[in-house]
């Protein structure tokens, strides 16, 4: 008798816990939330009740790597056989890149995913953890799902396990647990192969080759694996090229959120004597991405842009593209490119869940937000590798520095000069009265002059998905400015405490000789209308934003 079959499966009686809601990005708790007993039994539990149940399915597993992901994947195997699935195909050492997952449940075909993250957040015994369910077509669970596993954690009674030794998970291999499959897969293979179906190895190999250098930081989180094997063990970038890339779970003590903030030492290095020709960071699970030239800082919204602007250097890409699509508060330098190639532009809300419809139905091949994301039908996430890969295909076949590149762009398009200010932790109140006084001042501000520039549009952005006729209202308040100029105010989805407003803020230059502005000069008359609009200095007693990206 093989040993498995003398494991016992047990009905564990439990009740409802509070709060177990998922966000824009499945359940995010603090991790002693997280390991609370019966917790994530409980969401797990859910997530099987929620869909069906588990019974013949087959599922992937992973995590970004960060404290706890490793118990937890235990205990979701031993809940997943107890449920009498068929098969979980995990990442060795339960690591997958969330891009990774997507992957491989689009190509293994399977019932869905389990990922373990907090994306961005920092992780460790006091920091974030984080469960997300994926469906079939290795996106987020749309929201019609996402309620459902709610409902179920609010009525869950009792959940199954099977009581077992931890399965070995740090060798690629098959095994099994209660008669179910387990095939444990090397989280980079599957992922890499994709990446050389997309984009032309050979010419980066070349590049590189020629003395090209390149700085990728992984900030201590999941894309590590990923990029030393790729860059620097396929395509030749030197050894020591990609740095903090063991993945920690702490993330090395970090906040591995790749902006100019957190990556400082990445931006640092990029503005220096020494830099590199190219600079890019990714976050704790690998969707988010940051792109930096030497002396030369690319907003997600341009990166998205000029991404679009040469997909058809890319192999994967090189017969055009059917569509793209960007958030609402992303910069519209994407819809000047999608104009010139007389392809539509989609506006959607915040949250990459948005773009799901409009891939799926063929309409969008690329997409991308403000927040550092970038992606493309590919997979159903954003990826943070493959924008930076995308970007070395472009160098290499253009054979210009990241700053010519810009440089040439905004003179064929104009420049869409961006920041956002983010005043975080503000009062809820204040801030939910910020956003209600200015919806009821909407009708009456077109005509209006402020700072010297006239209002032509006023409205709250609401989105009616074009594909399942779905509508989401009330997702930011827009006002444009006739000449050209647009700022944005919204209350973000994902902070922890009290309320995040983010005002985006955006200017359109075309006079070639005023391209190479700083961003926060360009800006300041939008920004002095932004504050004089919404009242921020008075109703939330800020001054100066916390966050400037
Ligand atoms: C997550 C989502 C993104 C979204 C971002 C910002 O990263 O995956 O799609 O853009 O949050 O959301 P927020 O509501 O905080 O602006
Ligand atoms: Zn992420």
């Amino acid at each position: 008798m093989k040993e498995e079959d003398t494991m016992t499966r047990t009905v564990v009686a439990t009740t409802p816990i509070e709060g177990q809601k998922p966000g824009t990005s499945g359940l995010r708790k603090k991790t002693p939330v997280f390991m609370q007993p019966h917790y994530l039994e409980n969401f797990v539990q859910a997530i099987f009740n929620a869909t069906g149940g588990a019974k013949g399915k087959t599922y992937v597993l992973g995590g970004d790597g960060r404290y706890f992901n490793d118990r937890a994947a235990q205990v979701i195997l031993r809940m997943a056989a107890a449920n009498g699935a068929k098969k979980v195909i995990v990442g060795q050492n339960a690591l997958l890149s969330t891009p990774a997952a997507s992957n491989l449940i689009r190509k293994r075909k399977t019932d869905g995913g389990i990922i373990m993250s907090a994306s961005h957040n920092p992780g460790g015994p006091t920091e974030d953890f984080g469960v997300k369910f994926n469906s079939e077509n290795g996106g987020p669970a749309p929201e019609g799902i996402t309620d459902r596993i709610f409902a179920e954690t609010l009525e869950i009674s009792e959940y199954y396990i099977c009581e077992s030794h931890d399965l070995d998970l740090s060798m690629p291999g098959m095994t099994t647990i209660y008669g179910m499959e387990v095939e444990v897969v090397d989280p980079v293979a599957d992922y890499h192969l994709m990446m050389e179906e997309i984009f032309d190895f050979e010419a980066i190999r070349a590049l590189f080759a020629s003395g090209f250098t390149l700085r990728f930081d992984a900030m201590h989180a999941v894309t590590g694996p990923y990029a030393k094997a790729i860059l620097e063990g396929s395509l030749g970038a030197p050894e020591g090229s990609v740095v903090n890339a063991v993945p920690s779970p702490d993330f090395g003590g970090g906040h591995p959120d790749p902006n100019p903030i957190w990556a400082k030492s990445l931006m640092d290095l990029m503005f220096s004597g020494e830099a590199p020709d190219f600079g890019a960071a990714s976050d704790g699970d690998g969707d988010r991405n940051m792109i930096v030239g030497r002396n030369a800082y690319v907003t997600p919204s341009d990166s998205l842009a000029v991404l679009a602007a040469n997909a058809t250097l890319v192999p994967g890409y090189k017969d055009g593209l059917k569509g793209v699509a960007r958030s609402m508060p992303t910069s519209r330098a994407l819809d000047r490119v999608a104009e010139a190639f007389g392809i539509a532009c989609y506006e959607t809300p915040t949250g990459w869940k948005f773009f799901g419809n409009l891939l799926d139905a063929g309409r969008a091949t690329l997409c991308g937000e403000e927040s550092a994301g970038t992606g493309s039908d590919h997979v159903r996430e954003k990826d943070g590798l493959w924008a930076v890969l995308f970007w070395l295909n472009v160098l290499a076949v253009r054979g210009q520095s990241v700053a010519e590149i810009m440089a040439d762009h905004w003179a064929k398009y104009g420049r869409n000069y961006y920041s956002r200010h983010d005043f975080e932790a503000v009062d809820s109140d204040a801030a939910h009265g910020l956003m209600q006084a200015l919806r009821t001042r909407l009708p009456n501000l077109p005509g209006r002059e402020v700072e010297g520039m006239v209002i032509e549009a006023a409205d709250e952005f609401a989105y009616d998905d074009p594909v399942d006729g779905s509508r989401s209202e009330g997702q930011g308040i827009r006002i444009l400015f006739k000449c050209g100029g647009r700022i944005v105010f919204r209350l973000s989805g994902t902070g922890t405490e009290g309320a995040t407003l983010r005002v985006y803020l955006e200017k359109v230059e075309t006079n070639a000789a005023a391209l190479q502005d700083n961003p926060q000069n360009a800006l300041s008359g939008i920004a002095a209308a932004a504050d004089s609009l919404a009242e921020i200095r008075n109703r939330t007693g800020r001054n100066t934003p916390d966050v400037i990206t």
